[in-house]
C-alpha cells in the first residue's frame, strides 16, 4: 500500500518536468498496480443509490475508503455502507441536502476536520426535471442548476484547493450525453450538464500543472430512478433503445471501469476529458 497522496504506480516516476507521475509499464508491479486505489480516500456524492452507489463500490473494490453523502443517506446502516464494509473498506455516511448552502458549507468543514485529506472527489449527485421549455419554471431551473452545476463547483473548489496544495488529487464530474446534446424537455438539465463539461476543462487547465486530474464521465442512458419516467414512457423508451448501438440500456455497473481508471494513476496524463460510457450512442 502506498501512502495517501502519492502515486500507486510503482517506481515509474514522471517523464519531463510535469508534476503528475506517469508510470509507463515498467513500474515494479506493472500496469495493474496503477489502478490500485489502496490507501486513498474518496468522497462520493449521491452514493445512496443508482450510479453513485456503483461508483462508490467500484472505488472500494479498487482499494479506496469511502466517504458518502446524499440527502437521505443515514450515517449508519445504509445498503451502500454494507456494500463497502463488505469489501473490507471503511465507509462514513453523511446526510446533507447539498443545495442548502449553509448545510453544504458545514458538511465540507466537517469532512475536512474529521477525515484524511480527500484524494478522489466524485461529483455525482444530480437531479433532472422534465418540463417543456415554455413551462419550465424558475424554481425548476434553479433546483437543477444549483445541484448539478453550482454544488459540484463548490465541492471541487473547496477540496481542489487542498489537492493543489498537496500536488495530488483526482476530481471526476458526472456529466451526461446532454453535455453534448440538447435533449428533449430538459432545458435546465442540458444547460447544467453542458456547464459541467466546460467546468471540467476549465479546472483541468488550472490544476493539471499541480498534479490534480480533473475529468468527467458522461453516462449514456442508465437504468436508475433518474430515468424511471423516461423508461415508463413506451414511445420515448423505444426511441432511446433503438438508437443505442449496444442494443440495451446501461446499468450503473457499466460505469465502474471508467471511474476506477479516472481515479487512478493509470490516468495520470488524462486531463479535461469527458469520457462517454454510452453503448455507442454519441458516435451514431
Ligand atoms: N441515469 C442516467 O441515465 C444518467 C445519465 C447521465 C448522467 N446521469 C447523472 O448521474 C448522476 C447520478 O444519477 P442517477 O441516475 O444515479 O440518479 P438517482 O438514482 O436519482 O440518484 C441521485 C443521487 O443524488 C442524490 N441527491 C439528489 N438530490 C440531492 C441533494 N439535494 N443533496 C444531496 N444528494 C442529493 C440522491 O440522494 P438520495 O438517495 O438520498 O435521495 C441520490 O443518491 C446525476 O448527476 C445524473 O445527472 C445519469
Amino acid at each position: 500500500m502506498t501512502k495517501a497522496g502519492g502515486s500507486n504506480c510503482g517506481s515509474g516516476g514522471s517523464v519531463g518536468s510535469g508534476g503528475s507521475g506517469s508510470s509507463g509499464s515498467s513500474g515494479s508491479s506493472g500496469i495493474l498496480k496503477c489502478f490500485d486505489l489502496s490507501g486513498k480516500t474518496a468522497l462520493v456524492t449521491g452514493c445512496n443509490k443508482g450510479i453513485g452507489r456503483a461508483l462508490a463500490c467500484a472505488l472500494a473494490e479498487a482499494g479506496a475508503d469511502i466517504i458518502g453523502v446524499s440527502s437521505s443517506l443515514p450515517a449508519r446502516g445504509s445498503e451502500v455502507e454494507q456494500d463497502i464494509t463488505g469489501l473490507g473498506r471503511t465507509f462514513h455516511g453523511y446526510t446533507c441536502n447539498l443545495t442548502d448552502r449553509e448545510a453544504l458549507k458545514a458538511f465540507i468543514a466537517k469532512v475536512k476536520a474529521t477525515h484524511a485529506p480527500i484524494d478522489i472527489l466524485v461529483n455525482n449527485a444530480g437531479t433532472i426535471i422534465r418540463q417543456p421549455a415554455v413551462n419550465h419554471e424558475d424554481e425548476a431551473w434553479d433546483t437543477v442548476i444549483e445541484l448539478n452545476l453550482r454544488v459540484p463547483f463548490i465541492l471541487a473548489r473547496e477540496f481542489g484547493r487542498d489537492m493543489v496544495a498537496r500536488r495530488y488529487g483526482k476530481i471526476i464530474f458526472i456529466a451526461s450525453l446532454l453535455s453534448f446534446q440538447g435533449g428533449i424537455l430538459v432545458p435546465g438539465y442540458a444547460a447544467g450538464k453542458g456547464g459541467v463539461a466546460q467546468l471540467t476543462k476549465a479546472l483541468a487547465n488550472e490544476w493539471a500543472p499541480f498534479g490534480v486530474n480533473v475529468n468527467a464521465i458522461a453516462p449514456g442512458y442508465i437504468a436508475t430512478d433518474n430515468t424511471a419516467a423516461l423508461r415508463a414512457d413506451p414511445q420515448r423508451s423505444r426511441q432511446v433503445l433503438e438508437r443505442i448501438p449496444a442494443g440495451r440500456w446501461g446499468t450503473p455497473d457499466d460505469l465502474k471501469g471508467a471511474i476506477v481508471f479516472l481515479s487512478s494513476d493509470a490516468a495520470a496524463y488524462v486531463h479535461g476529458t469527458i469520457l462517454t460510457v454510452d453503448g455507442g450512442w454519441l458516435g451514431r
